[in-house]
């Protein structure tokens, strides 16, 4: 049956993200844009009314949300400003491993520390040689007893700086490409440096930082999943965290969409409202198309999830569309404010900057389009875990 109508339960997660958005992170989003500056506020609040660690299971203390459960949370939450969205959604970047890969002690301990205190967790697999190429990256870890030893550093890691948690990926059969990397759940300790905090071009609520790993001990129970099959391990968790950031996107474009409507309708000019003029209609007409289509897209490849089914393709369509789609409507809403939307008193210049990291995070459109087009002419068969939570 295809239906994505949601049910009361889902409406009312929508209202209480969509309120907590429009309360708590709207008023101050321009300003924490501005300043750079860190959300710890609002991370408090939203894991104090339950919108963080929502897909943490019900066994471990947490919600036990579905992937599109996920999705609307996720939307409204980035309407209301994607980069503290970012901030309180890494969490659930860094905690798809472990609960995918994790023993059942590391589990509990990982997941209830979350959900008893507003901590976060970073998911470290980018190096600043190994971005899209997963699989060059330089990070060893080494077997030395009852313990792994981890050298290297990690680059554009989501709040780097404040986690209490990494979850690191590191080469321990150099000589395997793919196949000798494995990942390792970090409890952060002196060992564990934050080098650098970037200054970036839009999401500036949200901490990125490069995080460097020195002789770093992690007890051999940390190890997630089996040795050597970490790239698997990471594939998969992006196959679930793809639909969320489509999720994210669609929320922008939504925002972006909404201002310039209203803008529209209030600007005037030859004498008329600019939405009287069909050069601005049709622009309107395509972001709406945009926003409907990407919420679908990201909702279908959730629902995939849901069901216990593989979403490799559907994630990808999801992620590079909403991407897309985000830029483009960003950028028009941009165009329709015309020399005013180039103004930073104006809201919509702040959107079009936060889109452009979705084209680039969790895969470049082009690293989508790469899957896509493998999993079109050559579909593989990838056996899937059995919970569909995970
Ligand atoms: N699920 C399970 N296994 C998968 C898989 C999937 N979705 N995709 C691939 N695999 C398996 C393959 O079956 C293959 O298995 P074998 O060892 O048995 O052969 C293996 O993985 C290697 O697959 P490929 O040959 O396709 O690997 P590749 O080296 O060509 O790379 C890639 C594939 C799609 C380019 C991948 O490297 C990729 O996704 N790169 C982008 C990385 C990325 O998204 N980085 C973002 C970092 S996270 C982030 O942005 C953090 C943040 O803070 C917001």
């Amino acid at each position: 049956m295809v239906d994505f109508s949601l049910t009361d339960e889902q409406k009312n997660l929508r209202e209480l993200a969509h309120d907590f958005a429009a309360r708590e992170i709207r008023p101050v989003a321009w300003e924490l844009d501005r300043d750079g500056a860190w959300p710890q506020a609002i991370i408090d609040k939203a894991h104090e009314v339950g919108l963080m660690n929502t897909h943490l299971p019900e066994e471990y203390g947490g919600a036990g949300l579905n992937y599109l459960d996920g999705c609307i949370i996720e939307e409204e939450l980035s309407w209301g400003c994607s980069g503290v969205q970012t901030s309180l959604g890494a969490n659930g970047l860094a905690s798809a491993p472990v609960m995918l890969g994790g023993a059942e002690d590391v589990k509990r301990e990982f997941a209830e520390e979350l959900v008893a205190e507003p901590k976060l967790a970073s998911f470290c697999l980018t190096e600043p040689d190994a971005g899209s190429d997963v699989s060059g990256m330089r990070t060893r870890a080494v077997r030395r007893g009852d313990k792994y030893v981890i050298n290297g550093s990690k680059c554009f890691i989501t709040n780097g700086s404040y986690a209490d948690w990494f979850v690191v990926y590191a080469k321990t059969d150099p000589e395997a490409g793919h196949r000798g990397i494995s990942a390792f759940l970090v409890r952060r300790d002196d060992t564990v440096i934050v080098d650098k905090k970037e200054d970036k071009l839009g999401q500036r609520a949200s901490n990125t930082a490069t995080i460097t790993f020195n002789e770093t001990e992690v007890d051999a129970r940390y190890l997630l999943g089996e040795e050597n099959k970490g790239f698997k391990l990471a594939m998969m968790v992006l196959d679930r965290t793809r639909p969320g950031v489509a999720a994210m996107a669609t929320g922008i474009a939504r925002a972006a969409f909404e201002f310039a409507c209203d803008y529209s309708k209030e600007r005037v000019q030859f004498g008329v409202p600019i939405a009287m003029h069909q050069a601005i209609q049709f622009m309107i007409a395509d972001m709406a198309t945009k926003v409907h289509l990407s919420r679908l897209a990201a909702w279908n490849s959730a629902v995939l999830l849901d069901q216990g089914k593989r979403n490799t393709l559907e994630s990808s369509h999801a992620k590079r569309f909403a991407a897309d789609s985000a830029m483009e409507v960003t950028t028009d809403a941009v165009q329709i404010y015309g020399g005013y939307g180039f103004i930073k008193d104006y809201p919509v210049e702040k959107l079009m900057r936060d889109a452009k990291i979705m084209q680039l995070y969790e895969g470049t459109s082009q690293i989508q389009r790469l899957v896509i087009a493998r999993e079109t002419l050559l579909p593989r068969r990838i056996e899937q875990p059995a919970t569909a939570t995970a």
